[in-house]
């Protein structure tokens, strides 16, 4: 079918591969409903403008966008944070707070392609809107864990890193970066972080783009943060911190790290602490963040990121809406498909009929029907040969099929008016009269 290929970075979903999709959203679905979080929907098409200078640059550039017939500027939409903004915005007033809702939608971004990264994939967003303190965190941090425990994953397999976008703004102001700049030096951190192995000569080139500072500010930018990456205590954090920090400047970055200590408690409560770690050198490349920030990795660190998130509270109100806190993550169907391939967690494709029918005729097809449908319709799968077929040819697709019953219509039992129902594992047969058919075979059934 030369000419007729799905588009580069699009996916066809063959049963088998919609089969591991669906155990993937099976897992998340189940893991947000259980944390209390309401599932909602939203169109693929936005108008352009929604994006644009909200989700960042990065994304501004991967857009696919066009001019639809009635002149409108449109984008398929990228990502779901704006949206979801727009419509928490518009009832916010009369939704209980804390509001807790999440999606499972497909998005198109025209990316570059690599390994984990598609041009069309799925995520599971979760935010909560209305709780300005770490307690939405909290929340979020640990279904986030859930997303990818519940398949059984564990903290050798991923870790959350956790980071402060505001304690990055303390840091760099103190070292008299202005608020215009501070944002561009993060997107570099970003970059850098994303590029490999943190090395202090590696990052010196990134500080050095930033303008009129004196050596020691840059050497000071590099080291901080390098040593604010992996395996870097919180205490030693704060004492590198508060060197640099204006007096004034302390009690906010004390204000932060309580907060920091406070997620960090609940999750350890929670038993997950293994989960998380501090880690600074995580700050996340979308524009719209404005406090904690996270993301998900596999612990091999060979997978691109598996989720990200962080707080954002001032998009609701740049959007349009009222003033609201909010915090929230998105978790994506690639890398965490491959790494769930790579720790052997999908579930095998299963395909089996419960019941498969063995019809011996055109008089026996009329019978068989009868049951067939009335077992169909109280949920019992049962699939049956569409043409008159030798009953040793039957015998062998029933077991082929995986099914765990066989029902047999044959002339000796429809004179006796009756079904002989055989157990495809232990091949026991008994005969079953025609109106206990369905009965009798969700008995059996439901005591595999
Ligand atoms: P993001 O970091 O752009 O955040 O994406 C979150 C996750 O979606 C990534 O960690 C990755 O697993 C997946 N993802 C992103 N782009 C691609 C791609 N091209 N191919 C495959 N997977 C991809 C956001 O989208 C934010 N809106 C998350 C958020 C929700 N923040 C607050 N609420």
């Amino acid at each position: 079918m030369a000419g007729f290929q799905s588009l580069p970075g699009f996916r066809d979903y063959h049963p088998e591969d919609f089969s591991r999709r669906q155990q993937v959203f099976r897992v998340w679905r189940s893991a947000a409903t259980a944390f209390g979080f309401q599932e909602y929907d939203a169109p693929v098409l936005e108008p352009l403008d929604l994006y644009k200078a909200k989700s960042g640059e990065e994304i501004e550039t991967q857009l696919f966008s066009f001019t639809d017939k009635g002149g409108r500027e449109v984008s398929l939409r990228p990502e779901m944070t704006p949206t979801v903004c727009r419509m928490v915005g518009e009832k916010a007033g009369s939704l209980k707070r804390p509001i807790k809702w999440f999606s499972i939608a497909e998005f198109y971004r025209y990316e570059r392609a690599q390994k984990g990264r598609l041009r069309a994939f799925h995520q599971l967003n979760a935010d909560i809107f209305g709780e300005a303190g770490p307690e939405a965190e909290i929340e979020l941090i640990a279904l986030l864990i859930q997303c990818l425990a519940g398949f059984g994953l564990t903290q050798d397999d991923f870790i959350i890193r956790l980071s402060d976008r505001n304690l990055w703004f303390y840091y760099l102001e103190a070292l008299g970066f202005t608020a215009a700049q501070i944002p561009a030096v993060l997107t570099v951190v970003d970059r850098f972080d994303k590029a490999g192995a943190p090395q202090v000569e590696a990052f010196k080139p990134y500080v050095e783009k930033f303008g009129p500072l004196d050596q020691t500010t840059k050497n000071r930018v590099h080291a901080f943060a390098l040593q604010s990456g992996s395996n870097f205590s919180e205490q030693e954090i704060l004492t590198l911190w508060l060197q640099d920090a204006k007096p004034e400047a302390r009690e906010k970055v004390s204000a932060r790290m309580a907060d920091f200590r406070k997620i960090m408690d609940g999750l350890a409560d929670m038993g997950l602490k293994d989960f998380v770690e501090m880690d600074m050198m995580v700050v996340r490349g979308l524009a719209y963040y404005t406090g904690f920030v996270f993301e998900a990795f596999d612990r091999k660190g060979d997978l691109r990121a598996l989720a990200g998130g962080g707080r954002y509270n001032d998009l609701v109100k740049k959007l349009g809406g009222p003033d609201l806190p909010a915090v929230g993550f998105a978790i994506g169907d690639v890398t965490t498909g491959l790494l769930l391939e790579q720790h052997k967690k999908t579930e095998p494709y299963a395909n089996a009929p419960a019941v498969y029918a063995v019809i011996g005729g055109e008089a026996a097809r009329k019978t068989a029907f009868a049951d067939i449908q009335a077992l169909r319709a109280s949920g019992v799968r049962v699939e049956y040969p569409f043409k008159d077929l030798a009953f040793g040819k039957q015998f062998k697709t029933a077991s082929e099929s995986g099914a765990k019953l066989a029902l047999i219509y044959g002339d000796d039992e429809l004179a006796k008016r009756v079904v002989k129902l055989r157990d495809l594992a232990d091949r026991s047969e008994r005969d079953v009269p025609h109106d206990q058919v369905v009965a009798v075979v969700r008995d059996l059934l439901s005591r595999r």
